[in-house]
């Protein structure tokens, strides 16, 4: 019986102590009307229900120190939610914390608005969506990671195409440069895509996406392999780079 008591202890322990690397767990401090209005109650488990990351959140009263935790707090952070004539923001996220980025992409995305939007514990609205101009500048970056995209836009992409000033005078004259791409207003589709489309397939593998080559058809030059959160860097530092600007409308053959 003892025995068995502490392996079931074991057992709970080990359910209840996350996986090593595993940070799935939000901490969040938010202004405490926040907190008793209900409305965290009400968003907090729609958040955690669409994307597995459980949120703690706890009262805080603005201004007081904090650390690098999360918070949603009146007049600071990017504009989230408004009540009456306050304004609340959320604290923006280190792009490493990936529960945070998850936390303020949702927040701020058309679902996470309309949330904020339906919560009217008496039939009344009581807190509005104010998010309207962030998700834009914010739905590029995404979860990427700018200064790893860089490095590896270099040297992948910089096979051929200019990246940027430190490869100016070696990429392929006939490949538009990562510049032109960024004035495309799909840019970011495309870059998303771009080893579905040509001239990549024929030699780039995105790990858990695309097939493996053709054994009758191997690579034709040194194969290009990424993963999809290399991928996402990429993405990130794209984003950042200024777009060529011809003066015209680009037109992309
Ligand atoms: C072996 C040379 C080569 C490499 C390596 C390469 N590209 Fe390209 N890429 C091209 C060429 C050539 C085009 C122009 C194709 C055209 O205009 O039809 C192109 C076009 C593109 C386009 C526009 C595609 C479209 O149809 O709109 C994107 C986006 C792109 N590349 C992204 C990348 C990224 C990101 C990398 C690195 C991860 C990369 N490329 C690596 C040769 C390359």
């Amino acid at each position: 019986m003892k025995h068995f008591f502490i392996a079931l202890m074991g057992l709970v322990f080990a359910a209840t102590v996350p996986a090593r690397g595993d940070h799935q767990d939000l901490s969040l401090l938010v202004a405490p009307e926040l907190v008793s209005s209900g409305l965290m109650a009400f968003l907090l488990p729609r958040f955690s229900l669409k994307t597995g990351v459980k949120v703690h959140a706890e009262p805080l009263d603005a201004g007081r120190a904090s650390g690098n935790t999360m918070q949603l707090q009146p007049g600071t952070g990017t504009p989230a939610l408004t009540r009456q004539d306050q304004t609340y923001g959320l604290t923006p996220p280190d792009m490493d914390d990936k529960p945070a980025v998850r936390f303020f992409d949702w927040v701020m995305s058309d679902i996470g608005q309309r949330t904020i939007n339906q919560f009217a514990p008496n039939g009344a609205q009581m807190f509005f969506g104010a998010a309207d101009n962030v998700v834009a500048t914010r739905a590029t970056a995404q979860v990427g990671d700018v200064s790893r995209g860089a490095a590896l836009s270099y040297v992948h992409c910089g096979r051929c195409h200019v990246v940027g000033a430190r490869n100016r005078m070696s990429g392929i004259g006939s490949t538009p440069s990562f510049g032109l791409l960024r004035g495309l207003d799909d840019w970011e589709d495309r870059f998303r895509a771009f080893y579905a489309l040509n001239p990549h397939p024929s030699f780039t593998q995105i790990a858990g996406i695309t097939a493996p080559f053709d054994k009758t058809r191997p690579s034709p030059i040194w194969p290009l392999a990424l993963t999809s959160a290399e991928l996402d860097d990429i993405v990130a530092f794209t984003a950042g780079i200024t777009p060529l600007d011809l003066g015209a409308p680009l037109v992309h053959q």
